[in-house]
């Protein structure tokens, strides 16, 4: 398993839905976690979450930079990579395809929607937010120092049908 004792990772998103999933997988890992998000409420519940499972959590409730386009992620992912690999920073991202959190919870309980959703998923199923973290584990970890610039796709093969 990762082991990301004296690592800092900053999670923005983290109240719930993906980012909060990341963010407690990265705590589990032994990183030092500070999350961002709008709602102070759902940041503290995370973080006392995070402390009663004997982890570290720093709670900070931040506008965060949030509006960037996944094109643009990925174009800032591979030139952030080219420049900063001489330092030893390695920059990638993941790329998630429908995972079943609060950001689609009414389109999940819209039994029509959700069937014409999974239809075009090969996998006939949204993921579940775990299924992002052995990825998340693997980037944040030392195994990966050699892998930059790369996205991961993980969307039941949704980009490939
Ligand atoms: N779920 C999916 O199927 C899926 C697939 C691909 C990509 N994504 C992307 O992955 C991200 C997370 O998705 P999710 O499903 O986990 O969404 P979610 O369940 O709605 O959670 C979004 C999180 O982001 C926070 N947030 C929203 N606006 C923010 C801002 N301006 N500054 C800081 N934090 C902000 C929210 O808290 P506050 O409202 O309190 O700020 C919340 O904690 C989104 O960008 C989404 O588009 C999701």
């Amino acid at each position: 398993m990762t082991d990301l004792h004296g690592k800092v990772a900053i999670v923005t998103g983290a109240g719930r839905g993906l980012g909060r999933s990341m963010a407690s997988a990265l705590v589990a890992a032994g990183a030092a976690v500070t999350v961002a998000a709008r709602t102070g409420t759902e940041l503290d519940a995370f973080v006392d979450e995070a402390k009663a499972a004997g982890g570290l959590g720093l709670g900070v409730a931040a506008h965060a930079a949030y509006s960037a386009s996944k094109a643009g992620v990925i174009a800032f992912t591979r030139s952030m990579a080219v420049e900063w690999a001489r330092h030893g920073i390695q920059v990638n991202a993941i790329a998630p395809g429908y995972f079943a959190t609060p950001l689609n919870s009414a389109l999940r309980a819209d039994t029509d929607a959700l069937a014409k959703v999974t239809r075009a998923i090969p996998a006939r199923r949204m993921g579940r937010p775990q299924e992002l973290e052995p990825w998340l584990l693997l980037l944040a970890g030392s195994a990966s120092d050699f892998m930059t610039g790369e996205v991961i796709v993980i969307d039941g093969g949704q980009s490939v049908r």
